[in-house]
């Protein structure tokens, strides 16, 4: 109660969140896994991949973990530039028992992280970057307790978005995907980042905001 008073996200306040069929530990070092995220999910999922999949900022593991355990994907790359985040998702890795064999989790800066076998061979390239501009205003609970470099991505919000969607065809086998979630209002920069693909749409979230930017190599 006391910490609910302070501010405290119950999320925090209470160690664990649900996010599609997984109950996740989460704290302080990671985002609080976010019901649009659950979309996000389940775009990857629905492309029912058997190969590769690539979550980029893992943090909590909610992607990551859901692909895991809802497709049959053979191997499933989650990375975060955050060692912290990264001992997070590994706590909940250890929570899937013999799925969990199929995950790998590494540390670095976006496809920097990523083993170099699977270049030119990934079937999904999904993430939630950091998509908030530096001068955008968030709500106090947010803003004081949620990790800032899960949030912010800089000037613009759209930073990372482009370094993912720029560099992921290096990495997409043809026919792959990727799969990011943006603010609404990025909706038609997102798609301008994407010209480098065969075909680029944005799905909508629960609440019928533009929500999912959908791209195939
Ligand atoms: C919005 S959070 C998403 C966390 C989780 N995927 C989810 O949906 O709940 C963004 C994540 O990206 C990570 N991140 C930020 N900058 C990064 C970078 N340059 N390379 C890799 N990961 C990064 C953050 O540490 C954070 O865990």
């Amino acid at each position: 109660m006391a910490r609910r008073e302070a501010g405290e996200p119950l999320q925090y306040v209470v160690s664990r969140w649900g996010f599609r069929t997984l109950d996740l530990y989460v704290d302080r070092r990671v985002l609080i896994p976010r019901p649009e995220t659950e979309i996000v999910a389940g775009a990857v999922i629905d492309l029912d991949p058997r190969g590769v999949v690539v979550d980029l900022g893992t943090g909590s593991g909610a992607i990551a973990l859901s692909v895991a355990v809802e497709t049959k994907a053979a191997r499933i790359i989650a990375t975060d530039a955050s060692a912290d985040a990264l001992a997070v998702a590994r706590a909940n890795l250890a929570g899937l028992g013999h799925r969990a064999t199929r995950v790998e989790l590494y540390e670095g800066d976006w496809f920097a992280a990523v083993p170099a076998d699977v270049r030119g061979g990934v079937d999904v390239i999904v993430s939630n970057p950091p998509y908030i501009a530096a001068h955008e205003d968030l709500p106090g609970e947010v803003a004081d307790w949620e990790p800032t470099t899960a949030l912010v991505a800089g000037a613009t919000g759209l930073e990372a978005i482009e370094r993912i969607a720029g560099e992921a065809p290096e990495w997409l086998r043809p026919g792959g995907t990727l799969v990011v979630e943006i603010a609404p209002h990025q909706r038609d920069a997102a798609l301008r980042l994407c010209t480098r693909y065969l075909h680029a749409e944005v799905r909508k979230d629960l609440t019928e905001r533009d929500r999912v930017l959908v791209a195939t190599r």
